[in-house]
């Protein structure tokens, strides 16, 4: 995702080593013991899968990283005009912070940046060149699950907040828990705020099934590299070559959905548990819902914040939206 990293640093970056062992493994249990068998996305991003998921954001097809980084960087300006004089911008895992710095650069109010992020290992350095870049800039980052962080640095308590969440991750969420997380924002970021949020939009089917079917096969691999993960890190028995990668858009549900076939009857071993599959049985292993801008609009109002303005490209969306006031 960034060009002035190793995708090798950048794969340590997004691995998550704060996640027990034990919640992997259950979280494992619980997903392929279910029906229909499933697993969390969050899994993806060791090093292996956030390797993998840099080159992804830089194939012909996927095309939502380069969108977003059009729309920011043509728009920074427009999208920082309402930010409050001496703000503070919190960034719900905020990663290498590539995309925070063209927002941050354009926005000569923002007195601070709180980058959240669940990997800790590089937090603190890319703190410092943050700056050292932008001396007038406080930075206080925060080594946290984003979805579950509630507090903000004392440091910041008392300045006006701008959420920032780009990426379209919002669209591994369930709309339901869109909005609830759309909630929990409102609350922690308080009265007045702002929040820009990065939304992957609803478009031809053909152009959705090739982002997330490329024909080099990464996307194929970032998948199958759940199972192979979980082979290295629980000892399962999997056999990566019995099971297909399948990517389609669920037009009724606006969402791409990605599994994991088995191509055969099998079964695979793992703590203590066997598991079976039919031939043609899937493993659900990510949703990545798509929203037009009005859909998304009317989530963020159901969800307690008034759209201000969106910015579009016709294939990916940037939303500025400010918290609706209590009453
Ligand atoms: C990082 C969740 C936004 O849904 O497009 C890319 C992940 N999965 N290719 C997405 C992903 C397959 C990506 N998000």
């Amino acid at each position: 995702m960034s060009s002035v990293m190793s995708g090798r640093r950048q794969a340590a970056r997004r691995a998550a080593p704060s996640l027990s062992a034990e919640a992997f493994a259950a979280d494992v249990v619980a997903g392929l013991t279910a029906k229909p068998k499933r697993l969390p996305p969050k899994y993806f991003y060791d090093a292996a899968g956030s390797a993998l998921f840099d080159q992804i954001t830089r194939l012909p097809e996927y095309y939502p990283t380069r969108c977003e980084l059009a729309l920011l960087t043509d728009n920074a300006p427009a999208m920082a005009a309402p930010f409050p004089p001496g703000c503070a911008v919190i960034e719900f895992g905020s990663g290498s912070s590539r995309k925070a710095r063209i927002l941050l650069g354009a926005a000569a109010t923002v007195e601070a940046y709180v980058p959240i992020d669940i990997s800790g290992e590089f937090l603190q350095g890319d703190a410092a060149q943050l700056r050292r870049d932008l001396p007038l800039l406080a930075v206080h980052p925060i080594v946290a699950d984003f979805t579950s962080a509630a507090d903000l640095p004392a440091a910041i308590a008392a300045m006006p907040r701008v959420g920032f969440f780009p990426g379209s991750t919002i669209g591994n969420f369930e709309p339901y828990e869109a909005a609830g997380f759309l909630r929990h924002v409102g609350r922690m970021l308080g009265a007045g705020s702002l929040f820009v949020v990065g939304v992957d939009l609803v478009k031809a089917s053909d152009v959705l099934y090739r982002a997330y079917n490329d024909a080099e096969g990464i996307t194929a691999k970032f998948n199958l590299n759940l199972l192979a993960r979980i082979n290295r890190e629980l000892g399962a028995d999997f056999d990566l070559a019995a099971f297909e990668h399948h990517a389609c858009y669920n037009a009724e549900r606006s969402r791409i959905e990605m599994h994991l076939a088995s191509t055969r009857r099998q079964k695979a071993r793992f703590c203590g548990v066997a598991v079976e599959f039919r031939a043609g049985e899937t493993i659900h292993t990510e949703n990545s819902y798509k929203y037009s801008i009005d859909s998304f609009q009317a989530l963020a109002r159901g969800s307690g914040w008034s759209p201000l303005k969106a910015w579009s490209d016709g294939l990916f969306s940037i939303h500025a939206l400010r918290r609706a006031e209590d009453r």
